[in-house]
């Protein structure tokens, strides 16, 4: 604590882990490997690749209903999160390590999981009926995933994947629809996280296989993930926003990655993608970078979805992209070209192909992945609306 108050977390390397010649660092930004502490008074004394890897909105809401307290720590989330969250970190009280989390739901419990799901967001009390309560213990297992939308962590074929469950109240299948946007940014060339639908007593899913997590033969290796948000050194706060930027991450990336040209073009086409098909929820937790091995790179794409507006003459992203601030335009989009290493004949080509392929594929790929004539109506307005041409 400070003398206001305010807490303070402090960081060190151990001097064993220094030593050994297959140390990593955290995070590439804010605690690189060395000797010496680190201090943060930021984020009630969070650092960001700690923050990255507790449960978010979802997480936190399935954590409350299972502990029925609604007040708790920012360090009780860390420590009630079960041990399969995002990225490389595990977390205990002891030097010893927790033991790696064996259990993992599997896909013939997603129709059970889907039911807590619906019992959490109706906000239902909870029940003594030992099936749903069973199921929402289920949900515990795999809620420290980010994110606000209802999802559970499943194994299935050997791998693990990120289940992401519809909700009641939604307007349009987003399973469906994201599936669909997915595949839409592939086919504008976006490397994208694999997933695929599966339709479990009438409803239906998107997995989305974690691309943290690789099997092997002692169990699933885990690999290294920062979020956008850290390697901005930024949070969630209102001030905080101002600093979201694709540009400053193409700043970072360029000097973390072990590939900088074809990560920065690739940045590039994701935020002319989002902008093209409204996806303006493209917050920098929904950017990251991946380390497999002892080197970054930026992580496939994931979170996709489609925003429709009534507002057709001006549309933000929720990270700056050129000179105009947020604006999904396309003279915003390109004023900063320099910053991702592309030269402007390169950034116009690129963005022109996305316009082209959004353009003269949208309806048939969403048709091809299962949305409704409705839910293609529903969206419609999200796809290279007006302003985007000013
Ligand atoms: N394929 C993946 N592999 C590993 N981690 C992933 C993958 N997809 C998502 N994540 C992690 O899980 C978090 C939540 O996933 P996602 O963003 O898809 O959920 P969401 O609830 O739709 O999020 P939001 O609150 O942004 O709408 C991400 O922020 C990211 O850290
Ligand atoms: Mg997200």
């Amino acid at each position: 604590m400070t003398p206001d108050g305010d807490s303070v977390g402090r960081f060190f390397y151990g001097r064993h882990y220094l030593e050994r010649n297959n140390a990593v660092e955290l995070d590439p930004v804010e605690l690189r490997l060395r000797r010496g502490q680190y201090e943060t008074a930021r984020m009630d004394g969070f650092f960001g690749a700690i923050r990255d890897s507790m449960p978010d909105y979802w997480g936190r809401r399935v954590i409350e209903r299972n502990t029925g307290h609604t007040q708790l720590e920012e360090f009780d989330y860390l420590m009630y999160g079960p041990d399969d969250r995002a990225g490389a970190l595990g977390f205990g009280l002891n030097v010893q390590p927790p033991s790696k989390e064996h259990r993992f739901n599997k896909t013939m419990d997603l129709e059970r999981l889907q039911a807590a799901a619906d019992t959490i967001i109706s906000d239902k009390p909870n029940t003594e009926d030992s099936a749903t309560r069973q199921a929402e213990e289920l949900m515990l297992v795999g809620t420290s995933m980010g994110g606000a939308r209802p999802k559970a962590v499943v194994e299935h074929e050997q791998n693990l994947w990120i289940a992401k469950f519809s909700r009641y109240d939604d307007r349009w299948n987003h399973p469906r629809v994201e599936h669909g946007l997915l595949r839409l940014a592939q086919k504008c060339g976006i490397s994208v996280a694999e997933n695929r639908i599966t339709n479990i007593g009438g409803r239906d899913i998107l997995l989305v296989r974690r691309f943290d997590r690789e099997r092997t033969e002692k169990g699933y290796q885990r690999h290294r993930m920062v979020s956008a948000l850290t390697m901005l050194r930024s949070d969630d706060s209102p001030t905080s926003r101002r600093d979201w930027s694709y540009i400053l991450f193409a700043d970072e990336l360029r000097r973390v990655s072990r590939m900088p040209e074809a990560d920065l073009r690739e940045l590039f086409v994701r935020m002319c993608f989002n902008a093209a098909v409204s996806n303006l929820d493209d917050h920098p937790r929904n950017h990251a970078i991946l380390a497999k091995g002892r080197d970054w790179k930026l992580s496939p794409a994931f979170d996709l979805t489609p925003t429709p507006m009534i507002a057709m003459e001006r549309r933000d992203l929720a990270m700056a992209c050129g000179n105009r601030g947020r604006y999904a335009n396309q003279k915003n989009l390109l004023s900063q070209h320099e910053r991702f290493l592309l030269n402007e004949k390169d950034a116009t080509a690129i963005l022109n192909n996305i316009v082209e392929t959004v353009r003269t594929s949208w309806r048939q790929v969403m048709q091809e992945s299962g949305a409704s004539k409705i839910d293609n109506e529903m969206i419609e307005s999200a796809f290279l609306y007006r302003g985007f041409f000013y």
